[in-house]
């Protein structure tokens, strides 16, 4: 067992010892003091109770308890048509009275891309490759404009990215935001398990660690005071999305809408799935409560069950937008919520006994993440409306394929093609029925095919590539 002279670190070190943990200390005499003191600091920070508890449960999985499962209460696009209209203007209202801010969850490892840096800097529109963080950027400036409003922009990174991410802000100058609007604040972390449930090194004074999943958005947004931050600004209303989705409508007024008038604590947009297996969570009431299953939890028999008429039963497939009361989120904090840890197997990079970084093909360990629509079930109500997928969601997951950043591009022009031809634009499409010649439409030129409308004298004919700004 490793003895040192200074009494905190000794004791920290020896809670490692007591929990199994003692081979992470293999490298102890080759570090500097410097090294020393940033292991123990990370040590300090892990939460044994959680920790031991989320090994125990990974080492030896509970029994899946069959649910009740029921499709979930959804506002479909067919219902949508007799109230979008009270929705968008409650929505509107809301929008600019300035009671709506956003928050972007950014602090995910994006390792299927397998970008270097944070996600939110991957260039992605078809013209300009602006970045992800660009897009999302130049969407909430240009809503801001409409509304004559400001949104303050909460972005959670995780201490991985945290730095960089603002540092490509910086380098940016905001793309024209107003700094004092930006908020950054940090998810926490975890370590990853092997499949033994021993701590993986990541160098030889540092513990691989993740980030504990978008769920661990709730607890952040309480801590770092940005909640604190939303009350004094007035903001009653968080739009929540994701960084990698292209094809969001920034602050939807229908949306906020629907939640206003549902009067519901947390809400969600819903996709029709189009295959049983598509790859997305399910809306369900699980037990009585709304809720997602993932789909790899989903049940065959639900998965493939369907109505009468021959459709799907669990049609309603979440793409991660959501809109959330602020005094929600106060509320689950102020009453110690728990979300649960979901575990995940995956390939994990580690040193191995020598001193050499491994990359494992194949998964060795198990990563454990909290998602945020596990706290809809403390949600006493919620509302689900259905959207149009081609229109709202369009992912940068992979590196190729599918949900990677061709399919993105090509869904972006897809739909500038959609606005322009619904302006009585000509545009010149291909085989595949995309543009002949590549086209970009700033979102402080259009945020959708209305706004493209009133400055349709400022578009030229389509000869070459085009960018509206
Ligand atoms: P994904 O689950 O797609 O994960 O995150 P990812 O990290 O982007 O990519 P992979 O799975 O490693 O390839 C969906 C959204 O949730 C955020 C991501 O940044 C992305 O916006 N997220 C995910 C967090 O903010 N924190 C997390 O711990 C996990």
């Amino acid at each position: 067992m490793l003895k040192v002279s200074n009494s905190k670190w000794q004791r920290i070190i020896d809670q490692c010892y007591q929990n199994g943990q003692g081979h992470i200390f293999r490298f102890w005499s080759e570090l500097s003091e410097n090294e020393k003191r940033l292991f123990i600091e990370q040590l300090s920070r892990i939460n044994w109770k959680q920790m031991n508890h989320l090994i125990e449960l990974a080492l030896k999985p509970e029994k899946k308890i069959k649910l009740r499962l029921e499709p979930a209460d959804v506002i479909t696009l067919n219902q949508r048509k007799k109230s979008d209209e009270k929705a968008i203007s409650l929505g509107e209202k809301a929008l600019r009275a300035g009671k709506v801010g956003v928050c972007l969850v950014a602090g995910g490892q994006g390792s299927r891309l397998g970008f270097e840096g944070p996600k939110g800097c991957f260039p992605v529109t078809p013209v300009k490759n602006k970045s992800l963080f660009q897009l999302h950027a130049e969407k909430i400036r240009a809503t801001a404009q409409k509304y004559s409003t400001t949104f303050p922009w909460y972005i959670m990174t995780s201490r991985s990215n945290h730095q960089t991410t603002i540092d490509f802000f910086e380098k940016h100058d905001y793309w024209g935001l107003d700094k004092k609007d930006v908020f950054f604040f940090m998810q926490e972390m975890i370590p990853a398990v092997d499949f033994d449930g021993k701590f993986l090194l990541e160098t030889k004074y540092h513990l691989f660690e993740s980030p504990n999943g978008h769920g661990g958005a709730l607890k952040a947004l309480w801590e770092s005071g940005a909640v604190e931050d939303m009350k004094k600004r007035g903001i009653e209303y968080i739009f929540y999305f994701q960084v990698d989705n292209v094809l969001v409508q920034m602050c939807d007024p229908a949306f906020i809408g629907y939640h206003i008038m549902e009067n519901a604590r947390m809400s969600n947009k819903a996709v029709r799935k189009i295959r049983p297996e598509d790859r997305v969570g399910v809306f369900c009431k699980i037990d009585g409560k709304t809720g997602v299953v993932e789909y790899s939890d989903l049940d065959e028999e639900s998965m493939y069950a369907r109505t009468e008429k021959g459709e799907l039963k669990f049609w309603a497939g979440s793409i991660a937008i959501h809109i959330i009361d602020v005094a929600f989120i106060e509320d689950e904090n102020k009453n110690g919520f728990k979300l649960p840890f979901h575990i995940a197997q995956k390939s994990i990079p580690y040193l191995d006994e020598r001193g050499n970084l491994v990359k494992p093909r194949e998964k060795n360990g198990y990563k454990f993440e909290t998602f945020i629509f596990d706290a809809l079930l403390d949600a006493d109500k919620v509302c689900t409306i259905e959207v149009d997928r081609s229109k709202e969601f369009s992912a940068v997951k992979n590196r190729d394929g599918f949900e990677s950043p061709q399919t993105a591009r090509e869904d972006l022009m897809k739909n500038y093609a959609r606005w322009l031809r619904e302006a009585g634009i000509e545009v010149p499409m291909n085989k595949d029925d995309l543009p002949v010649f590549p086209i970009e439409i700033s979102p402080l030129f259009a945020l959708n095919a209305d706004d493209l409308k009133s400055k349709i004298s400022l578009i030229p004919e389509i000869t070459k590539p085009l960018y509206l700004e």
